[in-house]
């Protein structure tokens, strides 16, 4: 099985990490120096008018240059070659995670359907837990496939016709208890009977999913969260505005970077790997829409997308 490379790619990542991160910039600066050594020398050497010196010394240097352009040309080579072991590795791995981990899943709910037949309390809360821990775990081996997809340039995206205003109905069913667990209000208002867009359904529910999500995390207890659902110049578009602690103005360029997590948030809210919005952009932008935000710290956030809209 190809997981067995991990180790050869923890020793491949070790000695790349002190030979080619290193390596290259160095030779840049070498070839710069060699450039500003040579035009000097050539300067000097061109007023004694000897062509025979001044080829010479030209020729040593694009030699010496050539040498070094290689080597460098090699050592990106190298990077791109483990780069490209690694998002392999996290697919191989996430894949072989998946399996087991559906079982654990469907053993759990197995057994939580059948609590009259036998179980109490401390075990049927045990059961809960494992079934919670086995779906979050799952969540993330499936954000980390469909990251490699993307940076592998495989995600595939379907192009059907997805009822987007159900699609916010169904998500919002699925994370009220989170909402109510913190007392946070939500209202959802649309414009439009019918509001349909073109696009992927299970991919455009997982952003919705992760856009609401982040709103309640993000907010605190009794806060305010206003989804809107409406129709603009033949696009169909989603927006979302929460009360919540907002985003360092500063790290507003990383937000849709993969593995971003802001420095306000870090310390008191943990669970997140800061990979929902890179994928939630990708979706997006590759079903034909775009994905923006405008947030302050302390006062909250508003995320949009837009999705071409079906035209009736
Ligand atoms: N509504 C929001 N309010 C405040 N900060 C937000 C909001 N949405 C996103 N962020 C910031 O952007 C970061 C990236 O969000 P993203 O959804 O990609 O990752 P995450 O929620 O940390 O983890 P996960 O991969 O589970 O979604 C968050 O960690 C948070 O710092
Ligand atoms: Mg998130």
């Amino acid at each position: 099985m190809k997981i067995v490379n991990d180790l050869d790619l923890k020793k491949q990542a070790k000695d790349l990490g002190t030979s080619v991160w290193k390596t290259p910039s160095f030779l840049f600066i070498v070839m710069g120096a060699i450039i500003i050594v040579a035009m000097t020398a050539t300067y000097y050497i061109a007023r004694y008018d000897q062509p025979e010196i001044l080829v010479g010394a030209e020729s040593l240097v694009v030699a010496i240059l050539f040498i070094i352009g290689n080597s460098v040309i090699g050592k990106v080579e190298e990077m791109a070659k483990l780069n490209k072991l690694k998002t392999e590795f996290v697919s191989v791995a996430s894949h072989q995670l998946r399996t087991p981990l559906s079982a654990i899943r469907w053993e759990t709910e197995l057994l939580l359907s059948k609590l009259n037949c036998g179980l109490n309390d401390k075990q049927c809360k045990s059961l809960n837990n494992i079934n919670i821990l086995a779906n979050r775990m799952t969540r993330l081996v499936n954000d980390l496939l469909d990251v490699t997809r993307i940076d592998q340039g495989r995600l595939v995206l379907k192009k059907e016709k997805v009822d987007v205003l159900e699609q916010v109905k169904g998500v919002l069913d699925n994370l009220a208890p989170l909402a109510n667990d913190k007392k946070i209000s939500i209202v959802l208002s649309k414009r439009g009977r019918v509001l349909t867009a073109t696009g992927d359904g299970e991919k455009i529910k997982l952003v919705i999913e992760n856009l609401l999500s982040n709103a309640i995390k993000y907010t605190h207890a009794r806060g305010k969260i206003e989804m809107k659902l409406y129709k603009s110049g033949g696009f169909l578009v989603f927006s979302i505005r929460d009360n919540g602690v907002g985003i360092p103005q500063n790290q507003h360029k990383q937000v849709f970077d993969k593995f971003f997590r802001s420095d306000n948030i870090v310390k008191y809210q943990t669970e997140g790997t800061g990979l929902g919005l890179y994928i939630s952009k990708n979706i997006i932008e590759q079903s034909g829409g775009r994905i923006w935000f405008q947030s302050r710290e302390n006062t909250g956030s508003v995320f949009n997308f837009s999705l071409p809209a079906v035209s009736h």
